[in-house]
């Protein structure tokens, strides 16, 4: 795991949205298509920003996402929607390549509807994360049980509202050939401490094959 500390939240954005762009252009070159999974929660925000500001072959990018709030599709604190605020309304991904996960149908059913979609898409590209006060990431909250061998769960009585959510495994994010994690603000300081200590946090959980990086910012730094 690379740990690179920057400045500030601009800093981390302005990073994140580069290597995004590098993936992107590299999966490309290579396989002619760009599979990426889209972190939830505000962190992520300016980097999709920035992202949607940029030059990329949008035809050729799949988006998937980590998890979903089991809200409205077009409720606003849905991370599909901010998804669509912040990048995907910006740029031309034929809306077919945006993959969200359907979560207005209850946890169950729109997991096991997402099993499928995620089961086709494997390996992914590069998955983006973010890190809750806890240790959480995606959906996956301190304990919480998983079920082995599934892509897609659904979560109950998650501590951070709304209580039902869907989430990818620690199976299915770790099945990509890069991951990046985007933590800021002192906020995080606690859980990135723990992590670094080696408590078994949702998001130690998380590994992958191939490249895996942490983008933070000073404040959130022990
Ligand atoms: C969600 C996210 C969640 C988020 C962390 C960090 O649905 O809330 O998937 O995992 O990434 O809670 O949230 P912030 O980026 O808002 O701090």
């Amino acid at each position: 795991m690379k740990w690179q500390v920057l400045e500030d939240s601009e800093a981390v954005a302005q990073e994140a949205c580069q290597l995004i762009l590098q993936a992107a252009s590299q999966a490309i070159s290579d396989r002619g298509q760009f599979r990426i999974v889209l972190a939830g929660g505000s962190t992520p925000e300016r980097a999709y920003q920035l992202l949607s500001q940029a030059e990329s072959q949008w035809e050729h990018w799949h988006i998937y996402f980590g998890d979903e709030r089991c809200l409205p599709p077009d409720d606003p604190e849905r991370n599909s929607d901010m998804a669509a605020r912040t990048l995907t309304d910006h740029v031309p991904i034929p809306s077919d390549q945006v993959h969200p996960i359907q979560a207005e149908l209850g946890a169950k059913a729109a997991a096991q509807a997402y099993e499928k979609v995620i089961g086709d898409a494997l390996p992914f590209d590069l998955v983006l994360l973010g890190m809750g006060e806890d240790g959480h990431t995606a959906s996956l909250f301190p304990g919480h049980e998983l079920p082995q061998d599934a892509l897609a769960l659904p979560v109950r009585n998650a501590p951070k509202p709304p209580p039902d959510r869907v989430s990818l495994s620690p199976e299915a994010l770790g099945s990509c050939r890069e991951l990046l994690f985007l933590i800021t603000g002192a906020g995080k300081k606690t859980a990135v401490n723990a992590w670094r200590d080696g408590t078994a946090l949702p998001i130690a959980g998380i590994n992958t094959l191939g490249r895996a990086r942490v983008l933070i910012d000073q404040a959130a730094m022990p």
